[in-house]
C-alpha cells in the first residue's frame, strides 16, 4: 500500500517526484475519451522507469500464444491491447542538453489529474546537468467532444538566456512490454511532415488495422511565432523549432493531435481525414477545446456524480472510479467494450471479460442512456456464433455456446486450461446481465429480439456440462474453476452450479414469455437454433430439480466447493503482513492448497441472488468467507461491501468500500503500475448505490434501504431509472429523493411504498 496521492475531492495530485512511483502515477493520471487514451507519460524525453502507453479502443494484435505445454482447444493467439504510435512527444533541448527529468535536480514537481474538467496538468522546476533551471507547465486533454482528437499546451521558461530547440513529434517505433516474442506489432507505411501536418501512417501486423497518427504544432515566444523545420525518418515525423530564449521569458508550444483508424474510414483516406481533423481543431484553438472539454465533463458529472460529505478520501475514491469508467467507455460505438485496464495499461489484453456483465452493466444502466447497456448486451449477441464455435471446439454440440474468458472479437484468446476451459461461470454472467438489464429497464422485448437466442445457447452448454451422478443421484459439475481463481479444477463449485441452474430456469421463463408474446419471433428463433422445446426443456427441468449444491450442515453454510473444509482452516487475520499479497509472495502450489480465497465466490452468488437468501444465511456465510478472503482480485471487496451493508455491518462495509474505491489510488495490491483496475471501478459504484444506498429493483419497484457510515455527513447520488433522473440524498436516517424528471416513479424506501410524481421530492422526515 502506498499513500502518496494527496486527498482532494476533484483532483488526483502527486506532489514532489519519486521516480519509483512514476509508473503508478502514470496509471492513475491516465486520460481518455472512449475512443483512445493514454497513460500520463511525460511529453519530453524520460529515461527513467516508465511504461509508455497510448491505446486505441478496439485496435489489437493477435500475439501468438506462448505456453509451456500446449493443450488441444487452446486458442492460437492472445489479443493484445496495443501500444499505438506516440502522439504526445515533445523533445526539448536547452543549450545543447536534452531535457530529461531522470537526470535533473528536481526542485518542485506536481502532476494533477483534474477529474471535473478532464484535464491532465503537470508543472515542474528542475535544474539540468548543464546548470540551466527550467520551469515547465504542461496541460493536455483527450477531447470527449471530438474523440479522434487531443491537444497539448506546453510552456517553458529558463532562468538564464538560452538556446532552445523544441521538437514535437509523432513516433511509430513503439512496442508492447507484454509482447510474447519481443516482436514489434506495427509496420510503418509512411512518415510525412509538412506545413499541413506531421504524421505516421502505420499498420498492425496480422490484423491490418491501419492508423494515421498526426499532429500540427506551433511555438510562440512572447508574440513571436517561431518557424518550424519539418523532418521525417523511418519511424517518426515532426518539426524542430530552434530559438533563443531570454531568461524568464515564456515559450508556448501547442500541439494539436489526431488519430484516424481504418475501423472508421477507408484505409486510403486516413491521412486526408486526419488533416481535416487537424484543420478543425487548430481553427477552434486550444482555449475553446478546453472549454468544450469542461462542458462535456460537466454534463457527464450531472448524471453520474456521487457526493460524499465529510470524508475526502472516500469522495476522491468514488469520483476517481466514475471518471475512469466514463473516459473508458462511452457507449457511442457498439463494437467496443470495457477492458479490465481501460486505457491505463497493457495487462490482461482483450477488451471483454465477464467483468462487463457482472460489474460494469449496473453502472452504465444507472448513469447512461439505456441504449448503452443494451449495446453491451448486443455485443455478446453478435458474438454468439463464435461462442458456439468455441464450445464446439471443446466437444460441445447442438448449438451449445461457451463465451470466451477474454476476447476482442468473440474468439477465445485466453490460454491457461484451468481458466480457459474451466472458469465457465462467465457464461452465466452473460445470462445474468440480460436478466439484470430487463429487470432494471423493463425492456422485456429485448428477449425476442436478441436475448433468447443467447440464453438458449448458454442453457444448452450447462445442460451438456453437468453429468448425472448415480452415486449422488444428483447432477454434478466436475473440473471447474469458480470466480476464486485460487482454487482450480474443483468439483461442484457452488457458485457455478447455482448459476447454471438459474440460467436454465431463466431461459425456460424467457421461452414462455417470447412464445406467448412474440409468436413470430419465437418461430424464427426455434428455426434458427433448431430448438426442440419439449426434449430440451424436459432435461433442463430435471437438472434444475436435481442439481447438487455442496453445503456443510454442521456450520450451516454453503460450501464453496466439495472438500473445501478439508483444507487447513487459517484466517486472513493470522497471515503475516509480509506474506501479502499472496500471489506475489507464495508459490502457486501453496496458494492452491491453502483455504485463502482470491475473490468473492459463494458471496458473489449470494450477491446476485440476494432475494433468495435470508439475512441469517447471508450473515453466516459472510462471516465464514470474509475471514478467508484476501481480496487479491479487484472485483472482490465491492461485493463484500454490499453484503456487509445488507447485514448491517457498516464498519466492515466502509473498510471494504475504501479498499475498492482507493484500490489503485493507494496501490493496495501493489500492481497499479501495470494500470488501473477499470472494470472493478464499476464495483465501487455498486458498493455506494447498491450497498450504502441499498438500491434494488424488485417486482418493478425501485427499493432503497440506505445505511451510511458514521464518518459521512451525507451521501448523495444520481441515477437514471426507467428514463427518470433521481437524486438520492442520505443524511443519517434521513432520505430525500428528488424526481428530476417528467414521470411518476414507484418507490420503496425502507420497505414503505411511495409514488413519486414528476418533479416531486420525497423525504422521510
Ligand atoms: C479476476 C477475474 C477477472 C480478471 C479481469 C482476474 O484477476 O480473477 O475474475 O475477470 O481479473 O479483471
Amino acid at each position: 500500500m502506498k499513500q502518496y496521492i494527496k486527498h482532494h475531492p476533484w483532483h488526483i495530485i502527486e506532489e514532489g517526484f519519486d521516480a519509483h512511483l512514476n509508473k503508478i502515477s502514470e496509471s492513475l493520471c491516465s486520460i481518455g475519451n472512449g475512443r483512445m487514451g493514454q497513460r500520463a507519460n511525460f511529453e519530453e524525453h524520460y529515461s527513467g522507469e516508465t511504461l509508455q502507453g497510448t491505446y486505441l479502443a478496439g485496435v489489437y494484435y493477435p500475439d501468438k500464444t506462448r505456453v509451456g505445454w500446449w493443450k488441444n482447444g487452446y486458442p492460437e493467439y492472445f489479443a493484445k491491447v496495443l501500444n499505438a504510435p506516440n502522439i504526445i512527444g515533445i523533445d526539448v533541448t536547452i543549450n545543447g542538453t536534452r531535457l530529461d527529468l531522470a537526470h535533473c535536480n528536481i526542485k518542485s514537481f506536481n502532476r494533477t489529474l483534474d477529474m471535473k474538467a478532464g484535464l491532465l496538468n503537470r508543472n515542474f522546476v528542475a535544474t539540468m546537468p548543464n546548470g540551466v533551471t527550467v520551469t515547465v507547465s504542461a496541460q493536455r486533454l483527450f477531447s470527449v467532444v471530438d474523440d479522434e482528437c487531443a491537444a497539448i499546451e506546453y510552456s517553458l521558461q529558463t532562468d538564464v538566456d538560452a538556446t532552445v530547440s523544441v521538437k514535437p513529434f509523432v513516433d511509430g517505433d513503439v512496442s508492447n512490454a507484454d509482447s510474447n516474442y519481443a516482436e514489434k506489432f506495427w509496420n510503418i507505411l509512411q512518415t510525412v511532415s509538412d506545413i499541413k501536418s506531421s504524421y505516421v501512417l502505420a499498420e498492425t501486423k496480422k490484423t491490418q488495422f491501419r492508423v494515421c497518427a498526426a499532429f500540427k504544432s506551433s511555438v510562440k515566444v512572447d508574440t513571436q511565432n517561431i518557424e518550424a523545420q519539418h523532418y521525417s525518418n523511418a519511424t517518426s515525423a515532426g518539426c524542430t523549432y530552434a530559438f533563443a530564449l531570454a531568461a524568464h521569458t515564456t515559450a508556448v508550444i501547442y500541439k494539436f493531435c489526431t488519430v484516424t483508424t481504418s475501423q472508421n474510414y477507408n484505409a486510403d483516406a486516413l491521412d486526408g481525414k486526419a488533416i481535416v481533423n487537424l484543420q478543425r481543431i487548430v481553427e477552434k484553438g486550444y482555449v475553446k477545446m478546453v472549454d468544450e472539454q469542461k462542458q462535456a465533463w460537466f454534463k457527464k458529472w450531472t448524471t453520474s456524480d456521487i457526493v460524499i460529505e465529510g470524508d475526502v478520501a472516500a469522495q476522491q475514491g468514488i469520483r476517481f472510479n466514475i471518471f475512469q469508467l466514463n473516459q473508458t467507455y462511452t457507449g457511442l460505438d457498439e463494437r467496443l467494450n470495457i477492458g479490465p485496464k481501460g486505457f491505463t495499461g497493457e495487462k490482461y489484453g482483450g477488451s471483454t471479460y465477464w467483468d462487463t456483465e457482472a460489474y460494469c452493466i449496473p453502472f452504465y444502466l444507472s448513469t447512461a442512456n439505456q441504449a448503452v447497456s443494451r449495446n453491451l448486451l448486443v455485443y455478446r449477441y453478435k458474438h454468439l456464433q463464435k461462442a458456439i464455435e468455441n464450445a464446439a471446439k471443446l466437444g460441445f454440440k447442438n448449438g451449445a455456446a461457451l463465451y470466451p474468458m477474454v476476447t476482442m472479437n468473440g474468439e477465445e484468446c485466453h490460454n491457461e486450461w484451468e481458466i480457459t476451459f474451466e472458469e465457465i461461470h462467465r457464461n452465466g454472467a452473460i445470462a445474468y446481465a440480460i436478466y439484470n438489464y430487463i429487470n432494471y429497464t423493463s425492456d422485456i422485448d429485448y428477449l425476442a429480439e436478441y436475448g433468447l437466442e443467447v440464453l438458449i445457447g448458454i442453457a444448452r452448454f450447462w445442460a451438456q456440462r453437468v453429468n448425472y451422478s448415480t452415486h449422488k443421484k444428483k447432477y454434478v459439475m466436475l473440473g471447474v474453476t469458480g470466480p476464486n481463481e485460487y482454487e482450480n479444477n474443483v468439483n461442484n463449485n457452488w457458485y457455478t452450479n447455482y448459476l447454471a441452474s438459474w440460467c436454465l430456469k431463466y431461459t425456460i421463463e424467457a421461452i414462455d414469455y417470447v412464445k406467448s408474446n412474440h409468436k413470430k419471433a419465437f418461430k424464427q428463433i426455434v428455426a434458427t437454433t433448431t430448438f426442440d422445446a419439449k426434449v430440451e426443456t424436459t432435461l433442463w427441468k430435471d437438472i434444475i430439480k436435481k442439481m447438487y449444491y455442496p453445503v456443510d450442515k454442521e456450520l450451516n453454510i454453503i460450501l464453496q466447493q466439495e472438500g473445501y473444509l478439508d483444507k487447513e482452516q487459517i484466517l486472513v487475520a493470522d497471515l503475516p503482513a509480509a506474506d501479502r499479497p499472496l500471489n506475489q509472495k507464495w508459490s502457486w502450489d501453496r496458494i492452491l492448497r491453502s483455504c485463502f480465497i482470491k475473490q468473492a465466490d459463494v458471496l458473489q452468488g449470494i450477491y446476485f441472488f440476494q432475494d433468495e437468501f435470508d439475512n441469517d444465511t447471508i450473515t453466516r456465510n459472510f462471516d465464514f468467507y470474509e475471514k478467508r478472503t484476501v481480496h487479491e482480485s479487484s472485483l472482490s471487496p465491492c461485493v463484500h461491501s454490499i453484503l456487509a451493508c445488507r447485514i448491517g455491518r457498516i464498519d466492515k462495509a466502509y473498510e471494504m468500500y475504501l479498499r475498492t474505491a482507493r484500490l489503485d489510488l493507494d496501490d493496495y495490491n501493489n500492481d497499479t503500475e501495470d494500470g488501473c483496475h477499470t472494470t472493478s471501478m464499476a464495483g465501487t459504484w455498486m458498493s455506494i448505490v447498491e450497498g450504502f444506498g441499498g438500491m434494488l429493483v424488485r417486482n418493478n419497484v425501485l427499493h432503497f434501504n440506505p445505511l451510511i457510515p458514521a464518518q459521512w455527513k451525507s451521501l448523495s447520488f444520481k441515477i437514471t431509472y426507467r428514463r427518470a433522473l433521481l437524486q438520492v440524498t442520505i443524511e443519517g436516517k434521513k432520505v430525500t429523493i428528488e424526481n428530476q424528471s417528467g414521470q411518476t416513479i414507484q418507490l420503496s424506501v425502507n420497505s414503505t411504498l411511495h409514488q413519486l410524481k414528476a418533479m416531486e421530492t420525497y423525504s422521510n422526515n
